[in-house]
Formats: C-alpha cells, structure tokens, sequence
C-alpha cells in the first residue's frame, strides 16, 4: 500500500471562515483527525447522507470520527434528488434533536451533491448554526458542490431556492469513493470539470479528454488528479470573488443555455449532460459573433464526446421556451440574457469589465433553431 501524499486547497471566504480542502485516497479515515482539527469545540457529530452512501461508507466514517474520541452517529434519507427538499431538512432536523445533538455538536454531510446540500442547510439551521464538514463521494460534489459554501434544497416553484451560505469547516475528499460511484455519475461530474478547464486551464480540458477511460473507469489516480486541479480552480475562483465580487460568474460558462435545456426537459435531463450541450452551443455562439476563436467549439465537444457526455440536443428545441426560461433568470439585463463567452479553449472574454456579455434575442433565436 502507497500512502499517498495529502492535497490542500485553501479557499478564502472572510478571514475567520477560510478553510481547507484536503485530498487524500484513504481519506474517509481521516476524517475523525480532520473533525477534530478543524472544529475541536464539536463534542459531537452527525453524519447526514443518502442510504446508497450510508450503506457503502457511513459506518467507516462514524468509526473514524469515534476512533478520534469524538461520539458519532449516523443519519440516512432517501438517495436522489426528489429528497433534497424541506421534508427531508424536517425530518432529519427533528432526528436530530431527537437523539440530543446540542449546540456543540456539527454535521459530516457525506455523498453526492444532494447530501452535502441537504446536510449544509441542515447545519445552517439547526440551532441557528453548527459547524459542517463536507466529505463528498461524487464527482460533481467533489470537483462542485462541496467547495463553496452554498447549502439549500428544492423547492416545487424551483431548485436550490431556500437555503443558506455556509461554509464548511473543512473538506475531505478521498478519491477512492469514485470507484463505487456509477459510471453515468462520473461522467456527470466531469462536465463541470472540463468547464474548469474550459474557463482557465486548456491543458487540464485536453488531459481530461485524454485520460477518459482512466477517469470513466473509476481510477482513482486519475481522479485524484482530476480532483485536484477542479477544486483549485474552483478554490481561485471563489477565493478571489470574495475580494473583486463577479469572478463566481465564470463558473456560470455553458448553464445559460444549459438551464434552460434542463427546465425545458422537466429536469429528466441531468445537469451535466446539459452544461455540457450548453457549453458546446455558447462556444458555438461565441463563434459567430467573432468573439471566441474559430474551432473553440469543436475542441470542446471532442472532450465533451470522448467523457461519453451529449454535445448537441436529441431533438429540435422548443427555441420560444428555451429563450422564456432564459429571460426569466434573475442574470438578465434589459431583457437580454447573459452569456460566459470563452475567448478560446482556458480563457474568458472579458467585455467592458464584465465576465459575462448580454445577448440578442434573436443570436439566440438562431443558435437555438440550427441546434
Ligand atoms: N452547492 C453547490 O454549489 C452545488 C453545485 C453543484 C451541484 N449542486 C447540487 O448537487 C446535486 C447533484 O449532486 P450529485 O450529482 O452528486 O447527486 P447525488 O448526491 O444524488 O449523487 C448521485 C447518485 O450517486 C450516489 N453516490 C454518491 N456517491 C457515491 C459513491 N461514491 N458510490 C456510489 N454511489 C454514490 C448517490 O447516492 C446518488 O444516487 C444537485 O442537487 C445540485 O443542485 C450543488
Ligand atoms: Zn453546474
């Protein structure tokens, strides 16, 4: 056995909430020293995940939170998407003070991003607010939703409308988990990874494009090395937007048109395979308006295609709908939706001090209806 060397990432929220991620295969049994070395006042934690998560790590987790002195139990919901939601929140909510945890205790949100969502909001809440460490087993909480801050669940009107910022204390990845994780899963995960490389890194968009097999495989070098780089750029991005607000837009490259996909779609298309036609359609767009460089769009769809994610719709798209969910989105200016464009595969256009640039109607209308 190779003990593998631990990865930090720190990211800057105020001075007093930094905090660090820390990427090691093997993690999950770390997690006990990273509690307690993070959050020493935390008496005691609840582990918060869905029951697929729980069933394969909970009990490993509990035991290396028990193992660092500290008392741990652990806390199941339904798995999937339809449970991150204020039922969920009550009832865990009510478990917990069911079982006692008091104001000195903290929540581990383990799992995908539907757990670490549904935990965060929970420690955001729960006695106005207990420190939460994330420890995410998914790609897309890996290279995502853990790193940020932002907690919340859905609701019938939308998703992520209530909910909370709150940091977490610390995240512990271990790379390990994504052998377990579905292969359509890791797949998701990577969408949002080739986007960070979309928007600032060239090289790490076509390594991920040339390590495909290894990282749809489940192999856990290739998803250490993945993760590693996501969450630094994802760490950058946040970091710095905490000082010169509106760099966070970045991470917004591929969902303009990518939510309106997924709405159009009742959100039966999942959200990276959406990002992903998404980014390949604003790429395109960025083409012929003369603002991304020619062949932007191609290259990234071979990545895109080589990961086993969709570049393009299945069918025509309902063009009045998809622009009605643009227009609706709270980024709009006059009535004129918001696009990330990339100057080229790593960079992003910058237009007039801003990441993002407005766009016609009817550029969009004429995307939308080749597409
Ligand atoms: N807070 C943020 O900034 C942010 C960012 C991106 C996404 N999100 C949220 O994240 C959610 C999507 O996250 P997701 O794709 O991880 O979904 P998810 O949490 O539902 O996980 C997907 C599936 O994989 C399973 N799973 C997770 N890890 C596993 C493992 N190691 N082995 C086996 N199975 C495993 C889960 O049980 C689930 O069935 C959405 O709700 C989205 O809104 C939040
Ligand atoms: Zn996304």
């Amino acid at each position: 056995v190779t003990a593998s060397a631990e990865v930090r990432v720190p990211v800057v929220v105020d001075g007093a909430r930094d905090y660090v991620v820390a990427i090691r295969s093997g993690g999950l049994d770390a997690v006990g020293a990273h509690a307690v070395d993070a959050a020493p006042a935390v008496r005691r934690w609840a582990v918060v995940c869905d029951d697929t998560v729980g069933a394969l790590y909970g009990d490993r987790v509990r035991r290396s939170i028990e193992g660092a002195g500290r008392p741990a139990d652990v806390f199941t919901f339904p798995a999937g998407e339809a449970h991150k939601i204020r039922g969920t929140w009550a009832d865990v909510t009510d478990r917990l003070v069911a079982a006692g945890l008091g104001r000195d205790g903290g929540v581990v949100g383990l799992g995908g991003g539907v757990s670490g969502d549904l935990a965060g909001f929970v420690a955001a809440t729960y006695m106005r607010g207990v420190p939460v460490m994330q420890v995410p087993t998914s790609i897309v909480a890996m290279v995502d939703s853990a790193v940020g801050g932002k907690t919340g669940v859905d609701v019938p009107s939308g998703k992520n409308l209530v909910g909370a910022f709150h940091p977490p204390v610390r995240v512990v990845v271990d790379p390990e988990t994504v052998r377990t994780l579905p292969r359509v899963e890791r797949a998701q995960g990577l969408a949002e990874a080739v986007k960070h490389g979309a928007i600032v890194d060239a090289d790490y968009a076509r390594w991920i494009g040339e390590a495909a097999t290894d990282l749809l495989g489940g192999d856990v070098d290739a998803a250490n090395r993945l993760v590693a780089r996501s969450v630094e750029v994802k760490a950058e991005v946040v970091s710095r937007d905490e000082r010169e607000s509106g760099l966070r837009e970045t991470l917004n490259f591929g969902h303009t048109v990518g939510h309106a996909l997924e709405a159009l779609s009742d959100y039966t298309l999942p959200h990276g395979s959406a990002v992903s036609i998404g980014m390949v359609l604003e790429a395109r767009l960025g083409e012929s308006l003369g603002w991304t460089a020619p062949g932007t769009a191609a290259a990234l769809a071979a990545i895109l295609e080589s990961v086993e994610l969709p570049t393009a719709p299945t069918g025509p798209v309902d063009v009045e709908g998809a622009l009605g969910f643009m227009k609706a989105d709270k980024k709009v200016r006059d009535g004129r939706p918001r696009v990330v464009f990339l100057e080229r595969l790593g960079r992003v256009r910058v237009d007039g001090g801003s990441w993002a640039s407005a766009v016609d109607e009817e550029a969009l209308r004429g995307l939308l209806s080749s597409a």
